[in-house]
């Protein structure tokens, strides 16, 4: 089994973002309503944090919520609701004691006012945690923080605030809600599909991707460790080549 020790002996990823897939097929699987598979995907969660906080990742980014998923059932939308309202109550001391900072970010005004206060709260809560980052991508799409982040400079181009000589993509990454964090190093889909769905589609330009067949309930610390393994057999190159990234001189 690969240890955290045997991790930090190479680069480990400053910041990880998962496509947390398969908890409806865990469920089927068990002949369970979809919701089971949805906490034991919370549980699931609460595992890869541990991992994060041992090998010293500084933010994770999770897919809890994407606009699409509004159009699933009442019933399975309720039970997300309800399964984010309650994990923030019973995980905010967890958090706390680990130094979490827990953010949320997506088009958040969709959400019911219960879950919205409930999430404002875990952040102002845990604002002044600073070993890891947790965000949860909730009521999220990467077309729609687009969009916004261009309608927000159109805005402030209208209101004389900035000229479109100032427009670049350092600008453009300002307006993002991922604006406090470097972009993803690693991103996790699990559950065998090879998709990115809607999903920091601007913030992936130059991550590395890791697919696993695993379904995200069964997803662990130890699930982690072998991504962050994977990851580190990898060459970044950035657009360069092989011998500008280890010949200073090219
Ligand atoms: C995708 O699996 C998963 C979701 C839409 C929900 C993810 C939510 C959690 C893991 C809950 C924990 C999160 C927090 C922040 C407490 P799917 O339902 O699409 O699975 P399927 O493809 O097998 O149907």
């Amino acid at each position: 089994m690969i240890s955290s020790e045997d991790l930090k002996t190479k680069p480990i990823p400053k910041h990880v973002a998962i496509i947390m897939d398969g908890n409806g097929r865990w469920a089927k699987q068990r002949n369970k309503p979809r919701i089971e598979g949805h906490t034991q995907g919370a549980t699931a969660l609460r595992s890869v944090l541990e991992g994060c906080i041992e090998t010293g990742i500084e933010y994770l980014t999770v897919y809890a919520f994407s606009i699409e998923n509004w159009h699933r059932s009442p019933v399975e939308v309720g039970g997300l609701m309800n399964l984010f309202i309650k994990s923030c109550h019973t995980e905010i001391d967890n958090l706390n004691r680990n130094n979490i900072r827990f953010r949320a970010i997506g088009k958040l005004d969709m959400l019911d006012s219960e879950c919205y206060q409930e999430l404002k709260r875990t952040e102002e809560k845990t604002k002044n945690n600073e070993a890891l980052q947790l965000v949860v991508a909730l009521s999220y799409g990467s077309r729609w923080e687009i969009a916004h982040a261009a309608k927000q400079i159109a805005k402030a181009a209208e209101e004389h605030r900035l000229n479109s000589e100032q427009v670049d993509e350092q600008l453009f990454a300002n307006y993002l809600s991922t604006h406090f964090m470097p972009d993803p190093d690693l991103l996790i889909r699990t559950s065998g599909e090879y998709r990115i769905s809607n999903y920091l589609l601007w913030q992936l330009a130059y991550t590395e991707l890791y697919f696993t067949d695993v379904l995200w309930p069964d997803f662990s610390k130890e699930e982690l460790y072998k991504a962050i393994a994977d990851y580190q057999t990898r060459e970044r190159r950035f657009g360069k080549t092989s011998e500008q990234i280890y010949d200073v001189s090219k």
